[in-house]
């Protein structure tokens, strides 16, 4: 039996398998695409901290992917995109079906299960432009060639299709909001392989189990963020938690980003699981691609981020990511810094707004050396 529920993301009821059931703060992540620099130091650090041992050799729980034509599994987007056919939005209203929508009688979501090869190229598209480069090209302005880094890791979607289509009931939904896979039930069915449309649920052979990224779940109850946020080189991510989509709170990180400036969006709201995970799109990119991935949001979300720097608390927020590996609750621009609290209101970091520049000299008195390497 199908439930009526509401997801906020395509701003519209839905078909999903089992009752609305939100809790009441949920793990949520907001990753700046523009600051990525793809150095894979997040891939590595969920990898050494979970997934060494045998049989998890092909697992990347996070991964960072050039688009348009990086993608791991081999063009997991374009399939499950290709599947559900015209995706229209009148407004913020999404108007084509979800992926459980679209599911053909008798399964849970659109589903399709990736082959061993298509695991075969974490790497493949890295660093490639939308289109071939003529010959004697010289840089343009405004640029017809373009790419950005996309960082995913599980969204701990709000309606999961991993959940849903588990025969199991393996799979289950903290009071926190992280999705995991109980390792005692699971009997390696793999539904939640092919159903989530993110290919984020992976199976282990070694085991006969699947897994997926456990959202660091040791370090977040002790007040950390996860290692794929602490250990990230270009600042870029923050993580917390969430409140509910008709209740945000103007102080918290997320909700600001999320709710309040409606900067920060999530990858596909048209496949309906209300993921978790939400990205400051790319600036460079044209609209239509931005648009197909992040939703309508997304030209305004870029104008934003564009003129940050006239919005004291936004751009204060902004220099707070990958300040601290302490979870921040609130946060709060004054005079030149920014300032983030714990759950108890004490503060634990303090930014400036401004960041300081410093400007070395060619010529250095103090030793009397000509400095040639600066600019
Ligand atoms: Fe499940 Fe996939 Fe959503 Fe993660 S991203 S919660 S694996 S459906
Ligand atoms: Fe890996 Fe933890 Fe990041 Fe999940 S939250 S991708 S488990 S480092
Ligand atoms: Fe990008 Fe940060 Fe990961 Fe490096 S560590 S690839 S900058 S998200
Ligand atoms: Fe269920 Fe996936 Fe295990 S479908 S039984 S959690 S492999």
């Amino acid at each position: 039996m199908m439930h009526k529920v509401y997801n906020w993301q395509i701003n519209r009821q839905m078909e999903y398998k089992y009752p609305e059931s939100r809790p009441k703060k949920q793990v949520a992540w907001v990753f700046d695409t523009n600051k990525c620099i793809a150095c894979q130091t997040c891939t590595l650090a969920c990898k050494s901290a979970w997934t060494s041992g045998k049989g998890q050799e092909y697992m990347f729980w996070n991964n960072v992917e050039t688009k348009p034509w990086g993608f791991y599994p081999l063009a997991w987007d374009v399939r499950i995109l290709e599947k559900l056919g015209g995706q229209k939005w009148t407004g913020n209203k999404y108007l084509g079906k979800t992926i459980f929508e679209a599911a053909p009688f008798g399964e849970e979501a659109l589903r399709w299960m990736p082959e061993e090869e298509d695991w075969s190229y974490p790497n493949i598209g890295e660093d490639e432009v939308n289109q071939q480069i003529p010959e004697k090209a010289s840089f343009k302005l405004p640029h017809l060639n373009w790419m950005f880094y996309l960082q995913r890791i599980c969204n701990h979607c709000t309606y999961p299709a991993c959940l849903a289509a588990c025969p199991r009931k393996s799979i289950y939904k903290r009071s926190d909001g992280i999705v995991l896979i109980d390792q005692k039930r699971c009997r390696g069915y793999q539904e939640c392989v092919a159903n989530c449309p993110y290919k984020k649920s992976m199976f282990r052979a070694y085991t006969g189990k699947s897994e997926k990224c456990i959202s660091c779940y040791p370090a977040v109850e002790q007040g950390l963020q996860t290692q794929c946020v602490v250990n990230c080189i270009g600042k870029i991510r923050l993580f917390g938690f969430k409140s509910i989509w008709n209740n945000p709170r103007e102080q918290n990180p997320i909700d600001y980003f999320v709710h309040i400036k409606k900067i920060a969006l999530p990858l596909y709201p048209q496949f309906g699981l209300e993921p978790n995970v939400y990205y400051i799109p790319p600036v460079h990119v044209p609209d239509k691609f931005n648009r197909q991935l992040f939703g309508p949001a997304a030209k305004e979300a870029v104008e934003l981020y564009k003129n940050a720097k006239e919005d004291k608390n936004l751009i204060g927020l902004l220099m707070l990511i990958g300040s601290t590996d302490r979870i921040i609750h609130s946060f709060k621009a004054q005079n030149e810094h920014c300032v983030g609290y714990d759950e108890k209101g004490n503060e634990i970091i303090r930014v400036p707004i401004k960041e300081p520049i410093v400007i070395r000299n060619e010529y250095d008195q103090n030793l009397d050396v000509h400095r040639l390497s600066v600019t």
